[in-house]
């Protein structure tokens, strides 16, 4: 019961939260939600690991499913070179485009060798996840 209810609050909360009414372009808004989306399944799956959520086998592997679906759709997000003010996204994505597919792809494989049998095995994959994230952000995320 617990669980179940806490999954829900964290999808809206993911949906609710994301502040980007300054931005004006569609594809510039559509990679921003992708990214601001990682953040419920990877809540459910830390608090998983960390024991302050009951671990679910089931719900854990949805969440891998949820994280694995949005970072298969990174490079199709990206694919538009299309940038404002608002953005965040380095020029370097599309002068570099075959490396940031490369950190993508690690990403993803990352991802894809999340064990969700058990909260040790969640807490495992974390690391490999974050790294992932900040590998790609401290190249080509400027702000
Ligand atoms: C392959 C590259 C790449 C990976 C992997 C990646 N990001 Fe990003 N991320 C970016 C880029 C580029 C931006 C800037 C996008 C923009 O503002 O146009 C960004 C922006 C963001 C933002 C800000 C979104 C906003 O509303 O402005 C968040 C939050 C974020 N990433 C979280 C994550 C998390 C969490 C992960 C890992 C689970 C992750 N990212 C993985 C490249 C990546």
């Amino acid at each position: 019961m617990k669980k179940a209810t806490l999954t829900f609050a964290l999808m809206l909360l993911a949906t609710l939260s994301f502040a980007h009414a300054n931005v004006t372009s569609e594809a510039v808004k559509a990679r921003m939600t992708l990214m601001t989306d990682f953040k419920a399944p990877l809540t459910l799956i830390s608090r998983m690991a960390r024991g302050s959520l009951d671990f679910d086998a089931e719900e854990a592997a949805e969440a891998k499913g949820v994280l694995l679906g949005l970072a298969q759709d990174v490079p199709a997000k990206f694919s538009e070179n299309v940038t404002e003010a608002a953005s965040g996204a380095a020029p370097e994505i599309w002068t570099n485009w075959d490396d940031f597919l490369a950190k993508s792809e690690a990403f993803t494989a990352a991802v894809q060798s999340l064990d969700t049998s058990s909260p040790d095995g969640l807490g495992a994959g974390l690391g490999a996840i974050g790294a992932g994230c900040k590998s790609c952000h401290r190249v080509y995320r400027i702000k």
